[in-house]
């Protein structure tokens, strides 16, 4: 495909109902990049009915890209627009414009959400020396390292098993909102999931193309070998329950704080060890019965997983429990 200069950008039919002024948005600093794309935090003036300035994120594309790029990033923006039409939930990145007019870049419009993502967050809570990180007793989770005690005044939020759990339902309630409306994720991981001011978590990235060589030459993520399940890497048979898979290492993600999963096995060996029945162990944070769920979402056979509307429940549970 040819390279798209800045002046031969791809001609974009309006949509009225998602068009944003190009006026209305004041651009910011860049908050994340990849091979692709550039993600900066802007301030809109009047978006989403609401006659206030709004902190949103805006997408967009790097000026170098190809005509495909520009396609399949419009197709990204189709996706969400779609799932925005079936309304908005809490625990997602909405979508909320976009500007596809005139001169500048192709922008589209999302949530903000202040604390990034949800694998760096949950790893600032890890202390930077060889320290001890532990439950107390009203399930704190506290940072024990030398100048550190635990009754030190902390600049930064503490982390409770309560919260983990949260995290975890929440993740699932916009997972549930997502396949009830048919939308298959394809790369669930804690990188993917923000994290705003006020703690909600918001599953980002739902809307990419993940067909062919878009998503292959990303080098963000590479093919997310290790969150896949067996029907996935070996036939590219994705479906809610191989949603439910990834979901099943993004609880492992959260309740190691951020860890890599499988650290010691090449990628090239995971298939194989699956296959065999190898999984990972139970985290330290991790309780027996959150373990088991883990395991259930690591079912060899998609229909012996639960869905998306159990693990709510299953999560619900847990919480009452911990309260
Ligand atoms: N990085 C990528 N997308 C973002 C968003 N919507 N808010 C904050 N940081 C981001």
């Amino acid at each position: 495909p040819s390279v798209a200069s800045s002046s031969s950008r791809l001609s974009v039919p309006v949509d009225e109902a998602f068009e944003f002024p190009r006026n209305r948005l004041t651009v910011q600093e860049t908050i994340g990049e990849g091979a692709f794309g550039i993600v900066k935090r802007a301030i809109a003036y009047g978006i989403g009915r609401v006659p206030k300035a709004t902190q949103v994120a805006v997408k967009s594309l790097r000026e170098d890209v190809t005509y495909q790029d520009q396609y399949e990033f419009m197709k990204e923006a189709e996706v969400m627009k779609s799932v925005k039409r079936m309304g908005s939930h809490i625990n997602i990145v909405n979508f909320l414009g976009c500007c596809t007019q005139g001169a500048g870049p192709l922008y589209v419009i999302v949530e903000y959400a202040k604390k990034g993502n949800l694998r760096n967050y949950l790893m600032s809570f890890r202390s930077q020396e060889n320290s001890l990180v532990t439950w107390r007793e009203d399930l704190e989770l506290c940072m024990l390292s030398s100048g550190n005690t635990l009754d030190g005044n902390y600049d930064k939020d503490t982390l409770s098993q309560r919260m983990l759990l949260s995290f975890s339902h929440q993740v699932a309630r916009g997972m549930e909102f997502l396949a009830s409306h048919k939308c298959i994720h394809r790369d669930l991981a804690a990188r993917n999931i923000l994290v705003t001011e006020d703690n909600v978590l918001k599953i980002a990235d739902f809307g990419l193309a993940r067909n062919g060589e878009y998503y292959k030459k990303k080098s963000r993520g590479q093919i997310p070998v290790k969150w896949m399940p067996p029907e996935a890497l070996f036939d590219m048979k994705y479906t809610e329950k191989s949603d439910v898979w990834s979901y099943g290492v993004l609880m492992w993600e959260i309740f190691t704080l951020g860890g890599m999963p499988y650290p010691t096995i090449p990628q090239e060996d995971l298939y194989g060890k699956l296959m065999e029945g190898y999984r990972m162990e139970k985290p330290p944070f991790a309780t027996d019965s959150l373990y088991d769920t883990m395991r259930r979402c690591w079912n060899h056979y998609p229909d012996d997983r639960p869905d998306f509307s159990l693990l709510v429940l299953i999560m619900e549970r847990q919480l009452v429990r911990v309260a």
